[in-house]
């Protein structure tokens, strides 16, 4: 029994796939779970209470009140009992509520008082999840620190194919017990990362910048995070709001400024992740007042920024592991590796431009990672988050090897 002695609050919510709630259930307590089921008002629509409550051993809990006695069911209580809260499944009316805190039933209050880490499997039809507005609620919850278990791809309830359904209920338990399993292996540690583009003045109103969203870099926060490291992300100008009390947050402008904050903190840690995209060049002088359209043409004298990676790998001491990234267009593997040489740094992450759907402002990244010993390892198109676990997974094998891990 591989989940003995664990406490689970299962949120179940108003879909189709609620009747897969019940086989998730019985998996996990086979699997020695102790389980405290909650129900929205709707999800007792497609599966009773008396399933679940029989599958649990527990009366289930939905409303803020017994009716029977009018006893007051704690969220607060609920939500520090649990080891892990897991919705699933989650409709797009509940992943809505909980990205905005909109606490009008018992799971969304029970999830807001949740000390636990929080794993969701959204269900619904192909069209609702992919509406741009279910995915921004997605990625808020992502960057709010929940772990999200991707829907998988086939036939929908409506009869239509696609992305959307709940991912099976064996499948979700085997995730539980990864996620137990896992060992914070990086405890303690601290690194830097950055993250996003630089703006570089041209004037008060006008600046260089670059179309990195800074994805990736939250995202490669967010595992260090997971495997126990404290972080501290040294962020250019981004649409994310960090809300994760782990990752402190030092926003930048300029490559100048992110040199400066990261050459002030790199000795403090025990390594960095340069994810950011830093202006190679900046404009020699800026402008006090508004350029003004007054000629034909206009030269704007540009002068190279410091490298922020490199000076890095001339101060890293043996203790401490530096990764980069590389985006190249030909030569790739070759010019990868040339520049983890020349930067000093241990791994470094090539995203090609040739391949779609990787790099700037898309969720989706395929990397190849090179170390020292120039093996590549090549990876597939994932999530801009499984692909940050396969980084920092990388990092804690290197870190392994040097013998800076304790076992
Ligand atoms: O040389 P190139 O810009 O391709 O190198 C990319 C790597 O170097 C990335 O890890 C990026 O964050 C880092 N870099 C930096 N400072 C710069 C330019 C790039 O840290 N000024």
């Amino acid at each position: 029994m591989r989940l003995s002695g664990k406490h689970i609050v299962l949120g179940v919510t108003g879909s189709i796939a609620a009747y897969k709630a019940a086989y998730l259930l019985r998996g996990l307590v086979k699997e020695g779970a102790e389980v405290q089921v909650v129900m929205t008002p709707s999800a007792k629509e497609f599966i009773t209470s008396v399933t679940m409550s029989a599958l649990s051993g527990k009366p289930v809990i939905s409303e803020f009140f017994s009716t029977n006695d009018g006893s007051w069911n704690s969220h607060v209580d609920l939500g520090q009992w649990a080891d892990l809260m897991l919705i699933a499944p989650a409709t797009a009316a509940t992943l809505g509520k909980m990205a905005h805190a909109v606490c009008d039933n018992m799971l969304i209050t029970t999830y807001l008082s949740a000390k636990c880490p929080v794993m969701i499997a959204p269900a619904m039809d192909l069209d609702m999840f992919r509406h741009p507005a279910n995915l921004r609620n997605i990625e808020l919850l992502r960057a709010d620190g929940n772990l999200i278990i991707e829907p998988g791809e086939g036939a929908l309830a409506s009869g239509l194919h696609g992305k959307g359904r709940m991912e099976e209920p064996d499948v979700i338990v085997e995730e539980v017990i990864k996620f137990f399993g896992q060992k914070k292996k990086l405890l303690n540690k601290h690194f830097l990362v950055t993250a996003g583009p630089t703006y570089e003045k041209i004037d008060p109103v006008r600046f260089i910048g670059n179309y990195s969203s800074g994805k990736m870099g939250y995202a490669i926060a967010h595992e260090l995070v997971r495997a126990g490291a404290k972080v501290t992300l040294v962020s250019g100008p981004v649409e994310i709001k960090n809300t994760n009390p782990q990752i402190k947050v030092i926003a930048v402008e300029s490559a100048h400024e992110m040199h400066e904050a990261c050459i002030g903190l790199f000795p403090q840690t025990d390594g960095a992740v340069m994810c950011a995209a830093v202006a190679d060049f900046t404009p020699v002088q800026v402008a006090g007042s508004k350029i003004k359209r007054e000629k034909d043409d206009l030269m704007i004298q540009l002068k190279p920024t410091r490298d922020i990676a490199s000076d890095l790998g001339q101060m890293k001491s043996d203790q401490q592991l530096l990764v980069g990234f590389a985006l190249e267009t030909d030569d790739e593997l070759s010019n990868a590796f040339a520049k983890l040489t020349r930067k000093n740094l241990d791994l470094i992450v090539l995203n090609s431009l040739n391949d779609h759907g990787a790099g700037f402002g898309v969720d989706t990244n395929k990397i190849t990672l090179i170390g020292k010993n120039n093996n590549p390892a090549f990876f597939e198109l994932k999530s801009k988050a499984e692909v940050a676990a396969d980084i920092v997974a990388a990092m804690v094998s290197e870190m392994e090897r040097k013998g800076k891990l304790q076992e």
